[in-house]
């Protein structure tokens, strides 16, 4: 290759580096998730939280599974700081988006009902914490907090959550 060819070479090279980093840039930028969309996402990601903190003490208010000394102290505490996260879950932006939101409309349009249940689960979540923070509550006052908690995500999930 004569030194001309070679930097010509070299030049169509970075011509196309150059228009292949583009055109990577504009694909990432139509596929980056916008505002609306993260919002979404991170309500998910609270309610993931929230169930995985509900769910050990659950099935040990059922008698499933046995937690050890202290866990359940550790999950109620955790279900009840997550709770209030959830108040902060649904702005308005987070109404629709690309990603796929079960929160059903009247949420933004019934804001009173909304905050009433979600008043009713953090105060209920809080009991429960309350229940576990000596570890020597009695199982019937442990499984009545649980089952408040239980009926508390039932009873938005039933008014305010797409099936
Ligand atoms: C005040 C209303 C409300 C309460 C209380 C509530 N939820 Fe939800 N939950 C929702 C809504 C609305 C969605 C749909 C969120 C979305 O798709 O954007 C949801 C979604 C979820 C999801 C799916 C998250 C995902 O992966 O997309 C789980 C799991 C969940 N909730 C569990 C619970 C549990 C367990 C409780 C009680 C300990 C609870 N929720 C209490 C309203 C509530």
């Amino acid at each position: 290759m004569t030194h001309s060819k070679a930097r010509r070479a070299a030049g169509a090279a970075l011509v196309t580096l150059f228009i292949g980093t583009w055109g990577t840039a504009q694909i990432a930028q139509a596929q980056s998730p916008t505002p609306a969309d993260k919002a979404i996402e991170y309500r998910q990601a609270v309610f993931k939280v929230v169930a995985g903190n509900f769910g050990p003490l659950a099935q040990s208010a059922q008698g499933k599974i046995e937690l050890p000394a202290g866990a359940a102290r550790k999950y109620a505490e955790r279900l009840a700081a997550i709770s209030e996260f959830t108040r902060d879950a649904f702005p308005e932006i987070s109404r629709e988006g690309g990603v796929k939101t079960k929160a059903k409309p009247e949420i933004w349009s019934d804001r009173a009902e909304f905050g009433k249940l979600l008043d009713d689960f953090n105060n209920a979540t809080r009991a429960l914490a309350n229940v576990t923070v000596n570890g020597s509550a009695k199982p019937e006052d442990f499984k009545a907090a649980v089952g408040n908690v239980g009926n508390a995500c039932k009873g938005c999930h039933d008014k305010f959550r797409e099936k």
